[in-house]
Order: structure tokens, then sequence, then C-alpha cells
């Protein structure tokens, strides 16, 4: 059975680059785009154009260099913010400019004191407006998880006719449930008429950690273009993990969705982001954490010395880590210290473990994991 294309649009350099202190310079961004370009996203929001002459620069820079990728630049609902983006995005070889407007009461009560009525006459202005500076419009319409759907539908009709062809529908707050998300995302396919003249995108933020699940239910139900950034960093908690959403497709074949993304890359990128951004991951994030691909209780050492899929379901290689890796620790057993053992030089009989293995024991409960060099220690303190 073919499998469906999902666009992978990467907001890090607009979205993630929000998360206070990632503050990156031009030629930083310059070089995250042209990777992300080569890894093979599909569409790179490469920033806010009119919110600062730097983030001009950064968007026209940007626009220049990718080779692939659509470049796109964010904008209110907005006549000079899209007039904006449109200059920053004059070079490139395909523009598209996002633009919305808040749809919930929340926002359209408190954020812009208005009605339902007026903010689609907004949403459709900004729309056209945008279209008769580049074809490619993407409409957000912010807060559309707390957006009632029947309302929500209305919109996207309404910005589908005025040229949309992306409606990009954010759980801005990180709010909803993933079944919630995805019956909103298949109340809007079966609901707003033409809508398979726009491609819907998924826009989730993690404020319940569940910006991943999210994302994947609005894929499973028609979405196929989901927003997302390396590491998963964004405004407050953060946006769906690019690298979580490319391996669950791969991983469940029977979703039938697919990317386009070069996986081994992703480890690289990773840690590009991470590194010029001082923003360090956690060692236990899905994929590219320091700790995905190490193992440190005996039971489990035990299982992947004899098939690393007893305990892994991705071969480290597939995101661009070298190997899995043991970690000696007073949780080690037998097994994971003969490996490591023979791995610095030493074959070790059974006999002969017993004894290093004694040794090991009360190197390790002082120590919180014992490394190569450490090892040669032991094996000298075991008088063998
Ligand atoms: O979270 C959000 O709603 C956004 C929009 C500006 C797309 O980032
Ligand atoms: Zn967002």
């Amino acid at each position: 059975m073919s499998t469906e294309q999902v666009y992978i649009f990467d907001t890090t350099l607009r979205d993630g680059e929000q998360v206070p202190g990632c503050k990156l310079d031009g030629k930083t961004k310059l070089i995250i785009a042209k990777q992300l370009d080569e890894m093979g996203v599909d569409v790179i929001e490469a920033g806010f154009p009119i919110s600062s002459p730097g983030d001009f620069q950064a968007v026209q820079n940007i626009a220049n260099v990718v080779k692939n990728a659509s470049v796109c630049g964010l904008t209110r609902a907005v006549k000079k913010d899209i007039e904006v983006a449109a200059e920053a995005l004059k070079s490139a070889k395909k523009p598209r400019i996002h633009t919305g407007i808040g749809t919930s009461d929340f926002h359209i009560q408190h954020k812009f004191k208005s009605d339902r009525e007026k903010i689609i006459e907004r949403a459709v202005e900004a729309v056209a407006y945008a279209k008769t500076f580049v074809e490619d419009v993407e409409f957000y319409a912010e807060d559309a998880g707390r957006t009632d759907n029947e309302y929500l539908a209305r919109v996207c009709e309404a910005v589908v006719k005025a040229g949309a062809t992306v409606l990009n529908i954010p759980d801005t707050t990180g709010y909803c449930l993933p079944e919630e998300y995805g019956e909103k995302i298949k109340y809007l396919k079966e609901n707003v008429k033409d809508i398979d003249k726009a491609v819907i995108s998924c826009h989730c933020h993690n404020d319940l950690g569940l910006a991943t699940a999210n994302a994947i239910y609005g894929a499973m139900n028609g979405a196929r273009q989901i927003e997302c950034t390396i590491n998963g960093i964004g405004e407050r908690a953060g946006n769906t993990s690019l690298e979580e959403v490319v391996m669950i497709m791969k991983q469940h074949p029977t979703l039938n969705l697919h990317t386009n993304i070069k996986s081994k890359m992703l480890n690289e990128m990773s840690r590009l982001v991470s590194d010029s951004m001082g923003m360090g991951v956690q060692a236990n994030k899905a994929i590219v954490g320091a700790n995905a691909f190490a193992h440190s209780s005996g039971i489990h050492q035990d299982g992947v010395i004899k098939n690393r899929e007893t305990y892994e379901i991705i071969d480290p290689a597939e995101v661009g880590v070298s190997e899995s890796s043991i970690v000696l620790t007073a949780r080690s057993g037998r097994a994971a210290l003969a490996y490591r053992a023979k791995n610095v030089g030493y074959e070790l009989s059974k006999l002969e473990l017993d004894k290093v293995y004694e040794t090991f024991l009360t190197f390790a409960d002082k120590h919180k994991e014992i490394k190569d060099e450490q090892i040669h220690e032991i094996i000298k303190q075991s008088n063998l």
C-alpha cells in the first residue's frame, strides 16, 4: 500500500527562537536553515520579518540561500506585516506568507475586543492581501485548540475561498487531548467546503506534554503538514518535536504516512541547534537525548548485548547515533562488565569475571558511572 506524505514545516527559527535566551545571530540562522534544507524539511519558517530589522534581514538571507524548501515568514493579519514579509521573501524560490489571527472567544473578546464576524473579515482580508504578493499563503487560526469547531470551520471555509493554500490549526496553549485534536481535524475535513484545496497543518504546543501525540492524531485524521521544531523547543513548554514525529511515522508503517526527512541527520541537527542556542537537550529526550540509546540496568544490558532489539525499537544508526551504549553502574550485571572489558582489551573467563565483578561492585558503589579508564584499574586490583 502506498503511503501518503506529511510535509514537515520547521519553525525552529521562529517559534523555537522565541525561547528566552535562545536568540540566534543571522549567521547561525543561516547555517541552521541550510542544514534543515539539506535534511529534507519541506518548509522553513525563517522568522517574523516585521518584528525587528535583524529578523527581516535573517529571513531575507535565508530566502537567498535555501535551495529546496519553501521559505516562510510570519505575519499578523495586518497589511504592513504582510508587505514587509513579502519584501523579505522576494528572492525565495518558493516563498510562503504565514498570516492569521486568533479565533477562540478568549482571543476575540480579550485580545481583539471584537466579534466573530469581524474576525472572519480580517482573516479574509489578510489572506487576500497576502495573495497579491505570493501564491502560497498559509492561514493560522490562533488558539484553534480552544475555538469551537463550528466557528472554526466557518473561518477556514472563508479563508480557503480567499485563496489560502494551507490551513494551520494551532493548539496554541497546548490544551487539547489527542482525540479531541484529531476530532477537530476530522470535523474540518468533513465540514469545510473545498477543504481539499488546502493542506491542513498541525501546530501543537507542549504545555501538557501532548504536542507530539496531538500532531500525530491530527495526521491520522487527515492533516498533511506538521509544524515542529528541532528538540521540541519553542514558546513555554515548546512545540511538537521534529525528530519525534518523523520517527513515529517511520516506526509505524501501519499509519501509511511518511516524510521526506533524512533521519540519519537528526542527531547532528539536534546538536547543532542545542549548541547554537546554548540550550541543552534533556538526557532522557526521545530520539536525540544522551540516554536515548544508553542501557544501564543489568537485565536490559544482558538483553541488548544478546540482541539489540530486545530493548530498542530504533536502530541508533537510523538517527545518526553511532551505537547503543552500555553504561556501567552499580546496577549493571556481569554481561555488561564482560562486554565493556572486552571493548578495552580483556577477554575474561567465567572465573576471572566473577572475581573482577566483586571488585567492580565496590568501585561502582562509590562512583555514578564506571569509565573505560577505571576498568583497567578494576582489573589490576582483582589480582587475576
Ligand atoms: O502557537 C501559535 O498559535 C503560533 C501561531 C503564530 C502560528 O505560533
Ligand atoms: Zn506556536
